[in-house]
């Protein structure tokens, strides 16, 4: 199973295991991660599921969608490498990704 190791904004590391197949969102809720909220559960509807991903990924995890990039509006500081996690499926390929959660979402 791919790895997945989210950061907070304190500097915390939770390393969770995600299946292949399910998101990168999916992956935080099942392993109790704070700091990711999903409040639409994975429709790309609310922002609330919003990660920086670590520059060594960003290449491999690639752009957000126009649907995503416009609700990532919505999202607290957003940034260059802002990502919903719930529109990143896990891939064999992203094994070892690492992600930042924001100071908060919404
Ligand atoms: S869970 Fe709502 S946009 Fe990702």
């Amino acid at each position: 199973m791919p790895q997945i190791t989210f950061i907070d904004h304190a500097g915390e590391k939770r390393p969770v295991s995600g299946d292949v197949g399910a998101t990168v969102m999916e992956a935080a809720i099942k392993n109790g991660v704070p700091g990711v909220v999903a409040e639409c559960g994975g429709a790309c509807a609310c922002a609330t599921c919003h990660v920086y991903v670590d520059d060594q990924w960003t290449a491999i995890v690639g752009e957000p969608s126009h649907m995503e990039e416009d609700m990532l509006d919505f999202a607290f500081d957003v940034r260059p490498n802002s990502r919903l996690s719930c529109q990143i499926k896990i891939t064999d390929q992203l094994d070892g990704l690492i992600v930042t959660t924001p100071e908060r979402q919404g």
